[in-house]
């Protein structure tokens, strides 16, 4: 199959690109060459801005993919220039979205109080506020203002050119330039003795990814047809609570301390999360297996060594950045376990 990519060259557009190579098929990669990264021999990169994919119209209908992947699109105009570009060139369009589509994360960050029951289905209900990052202080990286899946899956689904839609979690692995896991991984290299989590945050349930399986999922839905007009979650087949992923992540660092749960009582009175932990955020995947036939082609702690290896040697050079918000500062933390010796 001929298949072009728009973005693919930073996070997950690489193993995307290598699961289709190694699948047999001519892959083409579209972006604008400010990010590189080593790409399989046979590749064939095109570049160009995607707020200018329909004046190079008559390029792509030279190409004539049958399938386009596009990783990036943002907002309603990127889908729009999307199916008005490949509407009478591909046959189908598949689109990378997020689960921030359900009202479930309107919860999460308490813009809306009632707890929607987990997990999440492709059916739950969707957000009802739009652009849920215009008001946020701040927003994930390389995520424009007027970001909104649930516009871009509205105009995909509703487009005369078939679509997929694939929702993925919170993806981790090499690469990541949200770097999921350093917070943790950098209190374990410091030899902390413990990771004090308040006892909500404990429970609490997300839906993660690693890479190289949420690239083999979209693999498997840009070449199997059967993916028509589907929308379909990705996600590690087991949510672990929060307190056991870091427990996880330890074992495998080779971490000697342990994950500690406390009563929020005992934290500070001023500590306020932004998240809401009664609302869990985790999904099901069982469609994609059923209908597709995906499952996880690299196990979890694989996945999560593969990861911790990666991040050792790439810490980021903000790490304030990327603290993970329910993580106390080391001070505070130490007052609290002293209390516990
Ligand atoms: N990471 C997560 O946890 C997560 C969770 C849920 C959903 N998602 C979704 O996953 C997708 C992100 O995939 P990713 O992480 O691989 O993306 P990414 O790392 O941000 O990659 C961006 C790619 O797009 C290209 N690009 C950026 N702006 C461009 C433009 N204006 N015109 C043409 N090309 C452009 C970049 O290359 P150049 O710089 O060379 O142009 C690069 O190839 C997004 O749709 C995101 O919403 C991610």
């Amino acid at each position: 199959m001929k298949i072009l990519i728009i973005g693919g060259t930073n996070f997950i557009g690489p193993p995307v690109v290598r699961q289709l190579i190694a699948m047999g098929h001519e892959v083409s990669v579209f972006h604008r060459g400010k990010t590189t990264t080593n790409l399989p021999p046979g590749v064939h990169e095109i570049l160009g801005d995607r707020s200018h994919l329909l004046e190079m119209k008559s390029k792509f209908k030279q190409l004539s993919p049958q399938v386009v992947v596009d990783m990036i699109a943002y907002n309603e105009q990127d889908a729009l220039t999307l199916t008005n570009t490949f509407e009478g060139i591909a046959q189908r369009v598949v689109v990378i979205s997020s689960m921030d589509v359900y009202r479930a994360y309107d919860v999460l960050w308490r813009k809306e109080s009632d707890v929607v029951p987990v997990p999440l289905t492709e059916d739950s209900s969707l957000r009802q506020q739009l652009c849920p990052y215009r008001e946020m202080p701040s927003r994930p990286i390389n995520v424009p203002i007027d970001y909104e899946k649930i516009l871009v899956e509205r105009v995909v689904m509703a487009s005369n050119l078939p679509g997929t839609i694939i929702r993925l979690p919170m993806v981790y692995g090499s690469r990541d330039f949200r770097h999921r896991l350093y917070s943790y991984l950098q209190r374990m290299d410091d030899n902390r003795p413990a990771i004090v989590l308040e006892d909500s945050t404990a429970r609490w349930r997300g839906s993660y990814g690693y890479v190289e399986n949420v690239a083999y999922a979209i693999a498997l839905a840009v070449t199997n047809e059967r993916a028509t007009d589907r929308i379909y979650h990705v996600a590690d087949v087991e949510a672990l609570t929060e307190a056991l992923r870091i427990t996880r992540v330890g074992e495998i660092a080779g971490w000697q301390g342990k994950v500690i749960i406390v009563p929020k009582s005992q934290f500070p009175s001023e500590w306020k999360l932004p998240i809401n932990t009664e609302q869990d955020w985790f999904v099901d995947s069982t469609r994609i297996r059923q209908e597709l036939g995906y499952k996880e082609i690299v196990p979890l702690d694989e996945a999560l060594q593969r990861t911790i290896d990666w991040q050792r040697t790439h810490a980021p050079q903000e790490p304030q950045q990327f603290a993970a918000p329910w993580l106390l500062d080391y001070a505070i933390e130490d007052a609290i376990l002293s209390k516990f010796r």
